[in-house]
């Protein structure tokens, strides 16, 4: 039996290189994100392996029980979950709208919950057979300090991290491993969905190609959390060390425009 990822956020950015890694060794795919259209483009690239479509808007109330239910009925032996799909929004937390930050938890955080408890007793099954079976969480580096002009989504990244190092822990011994990548700045669409791109953050970024293979190579060797990118491990560890009234200032101004 192929073991079988699920991805969500599939259809761009690292999502996308996601799939395309977990393919090419040789994992069977259930791709999901709102873009049917994109996520058929993939499937069509993926020619070797088994492709399953579930288009979902990961935002809505009930959106990952439908979802774990219709993998449920097309009888598919999740081996895989990677909670992929994310967006941030710019501005401040009392200028942006309420629902909009309201969505983002719902994706960055709910939604991710909700999956993972779904799909942990297909895990558990898969590792009891002998399989290998984890999950790849996608947190982000803005997890390690508060984020001024992008409060929520750091906060939610922060959920990210400490929700999946603590599950790590907790299946340390049934052999479901959880990997939490964060990812620095990545030059994939989050910019432009975050009204970010003429924020001081975005001007360096890593490739999506990049950072999606240290992420799956951390979650291969069973690697707790992965930051790929030097600068990003630097500043992972600098924000340990800085008073978070620092840190928080610091990530303000890589938050603003770029003068
Ligand atoms: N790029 C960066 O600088 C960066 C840095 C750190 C962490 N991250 C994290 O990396 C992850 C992937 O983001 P990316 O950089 O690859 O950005 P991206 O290219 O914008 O991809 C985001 C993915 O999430 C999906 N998504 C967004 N809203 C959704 C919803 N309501 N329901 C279902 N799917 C939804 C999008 O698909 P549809 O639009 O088709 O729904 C897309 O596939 C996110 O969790 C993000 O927070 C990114």
């Amino acid at each position: 039996m192929n073991p079988t990822a699920l991805i969500t956020g599939a259809s761009s950015g690292l999502g996308y290189e996601f799939a395309k890694l977990y393919a090419a060794n040789g994992y069977n795919l259930i791709i999901t994100a709102r873009n049917e259209e994109k996520l058929q483009l993939l499937k069509e690239e993926l020619t070797h392996i088994d492709v399953t479509v579930i288009p979902k808007d990961l935002s809505q109330p009930g959106a990952s029980k439908e979802l774990y239910q219709q993998v449920m009925d097309k009888k598919l032996p999740v081996t895989a979950l990677v909670n992929n799909a994310g967006f941030g929004l710019n501005g401040n937390f009392d200028e942006l709208s309420l629902q909009e930050q309201q969505d983002m938890l719902q994706v960055n955080i709910t939604a991710l919950t909700e999956l993972t408890h779904y799909f942990l007793p297909s895990l558990k099954k898969a590792a009891n057979q002998g399989l290998s079976a984890g999950i790849l969480n996608v947190a982000s580096t803005a997890a390690f300090q508060p984020g001024p002009k992008m409060a929520v989504y750091y906060a939610s990244k922060s959920y990210v991290l400490s929700f999946s190092e603590a599950l790590a822990e907790e299946l340390k011994d049934t052999n479901v491993h959880v990997t939490t990548l964060c990812p620095g700045a990545t030059g994939t669409n989050f910019f432009k969905t975050a009204k970010a791109e003429n924020a001081k953050l975005a001007a360096s970024t890593m490739s999506p190609q990049a950072v999606a293979k240290a992420g799956f190579e951390g979650y291969q060797k069973k690697h707790r959390v992965i930051v790929p990118g030097r600068m990003n491990r630097v500043g992972a560890l600098a924000a340990k060390f800085v008073p978070r009234s620092v840190a928080a200032r610091i990530a303000q101004n890589m938050n603003g425009a770029n003068s």
